[in-house]
């Protein structure tokens, strides 16, 4: 019965994903058979006319559609301002160029206005082979507000797909929905527009489950990737690339804070080159609540890292707290007078990670003292060029299995005057926006039992 729906669901929808394996494995985006050529609403394509009002005729048209299609943007370079993407089943079929225009007014009031705002909407895909471009350059030294390239807002059911994502000013992907699916995308920046730096620039940044990242490259000024949320899988990707540049901070999750409860998230398969880090987990300095756990980060070669190989600090957004252990100490003291910190870090897997040459800090690991991190494990390692004195750890526990140099993570859990005796009361706010927060699960007793087991292993071998 339920094949049969689904034969039928798939057979109703447009055949462009069924030609090519390599896509779909989240998410069946089902968009309609119609074609919304934007020149038949107006639209010039010569890249200086202002072809705002008919591409968004173009969205607007296929979103009171009966069944949705492709707005397709084909020969030419299409100038436009923000655009609106409404109404279900419906994607934008780019094989040529859609160039955001430089506005320094909000054109509609709004502090948040992106160049793609796709909202409350079932069914979208970008794909067919061509570039949308922010313009990047043009906001990058300026003050003004500045709109990230594409914002998905309470959707479901995405595929962006064999597309370039080229300059944003701001973020490139900033995606608020669930059953996603991210592939053979080029999203990059022009290295050469502003002093090597395209400032802000994510990638990709994740808020919903489950979401499925792979096939592409992403060399940008920030995060590559930031996670955000649970379920999470990014494989076979490029992250950076040549030459002078930022090149990304790595394969973040977060930065999290209060009330985050972020698990089963998963990098692998992944090559960075000159990013500044390679995994990048990140907490706020003092974040009461929350946990993240059940991440993998595994198959990764670093070539040429900027800053760290790899990081997970629990100091974030804490200057002093960043800038060295001995200061990230201090800071905990101070921290420690404002409340203590109750953020769980738990089984963290490292896995098969070499960088032929470590340009700085091999490792950082720094927790915090009032809920150390457990359950670390580190396997298979190798950073060539440093010592075991390069790693940086604080409070960090767990084992590790043929990592040269050795890394300072401490065996086994916390010592026996450690107490795990937090009571754990789940009343945060909901988010507003996406992301699974510790009140949508509940008291989370997966939480609890990390702390059980921790408790139970460290009377063991007492
Ligand atoms: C992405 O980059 C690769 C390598 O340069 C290229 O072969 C591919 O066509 C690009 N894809 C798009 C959609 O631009
Ligand atoms: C973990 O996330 C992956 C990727 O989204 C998903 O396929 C898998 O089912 C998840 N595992 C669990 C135990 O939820
Ligand atoms: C640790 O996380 C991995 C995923 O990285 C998961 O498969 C495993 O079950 C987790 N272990 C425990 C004890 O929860
Ligand atoms: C380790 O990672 C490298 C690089 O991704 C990969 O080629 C190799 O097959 C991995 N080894 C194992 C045992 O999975």
């Amino acid at each position: 019965m339920l094949v049969l729906l689904l034969t039928v669901l798939l057979d109703a929808a447009s055949a462009w994903y069924r030609h090519d394996p390599r896509l779909v494995r989240v998410v069946a985006p089902l968009i309609g058979d119609t074609t919304f050529d934007v020149r038949d609403y107006g639209a010039v394509g010569d890249g200086t006319t202002d072809d705002t009002t008919a591409i968004q005729a173009a969205l607007d048209a296929c979103a009171s559609s009966d069944s949705g299609g492709f707005v397709e943007f084909s020969g030419g370079t299409f100038l436009s301002l923000p655009l609106y993407v409404k109404g279900d089943n419906c994607g934008l079929w780019v094989s040529s160029t859609l160039l955001q225009m430089h506005w320094t007014e909000e054109p509609l009031g709004s502090a948040s206005t992106s160049f793609l705002n796709v909202k409350d909407v079932s069914h979208f895909a970008i794909t067919g082979g061509g570039t949308i471009d922010g313009n990047g350059p043009l906001w990058w030294p300026n003050d003004d507000p500045r709109p990230r390239l594409v914002h998905i807002k309470d959707s479901a059911n995405v595929a962006l797909y064999d597309v370039a994502f080229y300059d944003s000013a701001d973020h490139t992907l900033e995606v608020y929905a669930d059953n996603v699916e991210i592939s053979h995308v080029n999203i990059s920046v022009d290295w050469t527009a502003f002093d090597g730096k395209a400032p802000n620039t994510d990638g990709v940044d994740v808020h919903g489950t489950p979401f499925y990242i792979h096939d592409s490259t992403i060399d940008v000024g920030d995060d590559n990737v930031a996670v955000h949320a649970s379920d999470i899988l990014v494989e076979d990707c490029v992250f950076g690339g040549e030459g002078d540049g930022v090149h990304g901070h790595g394969a973040s999750i977060g930065s999290l804070g209060d009330g985050s409860a972020i698990s089963n998230v998963t990098f692998r398969n992944i090559v960075f080159e000159n990013t500044h880090v390679g995994p990048n987990i990140k907490v706020s300095a003092g974040a009461t609540s929350g946990y993240c756990k059940d991440v993998l980060y595994e198959n990764i070669i670093l070539f040429d890292l900027q800053y760290w190989n790899m990081r997970l600090n629990m100091g974030y957004d804490d200057d002093a707290a960043e800038a060295s252990p001995t200061n990230y100490r201090q800071s905990r003291q101070s921290r420690r007078r404002l409340g203590s910190s109750n953020f769980l870090l738990s089984n963290i897997t490292y896995r098969n990670i070499s960088a032929p040459k470590t340009t700085q800090v091999p490792g950082e690991l720094l927790c915090s003292d009032d809920i150390p991190c457990i359950n670390l494990h580190l396997q298979d390692i190798t950073f060539a060029g440093v010592d075991e004195d390069d790693w940086v750890c604080a409070d960090a526990y767990g084992d590790m299995d043929d990592v040269v140099p050795a890394a300072c993570v401490k065996s086994g859990y916390p010592p026996g005057d450690f107490s795990f005796s937090y009571s754990y009361s789940y009343s945060f706010e909901e988010q507003e926006e996406g992301g699974e927060t510790a009140s949508s699960l509940g008291a989370s007793p997966l939480l609890v039992s990390d702390l059980q087991r921790a408790e139970t292993r460290r009377t063991q071998t007492s």
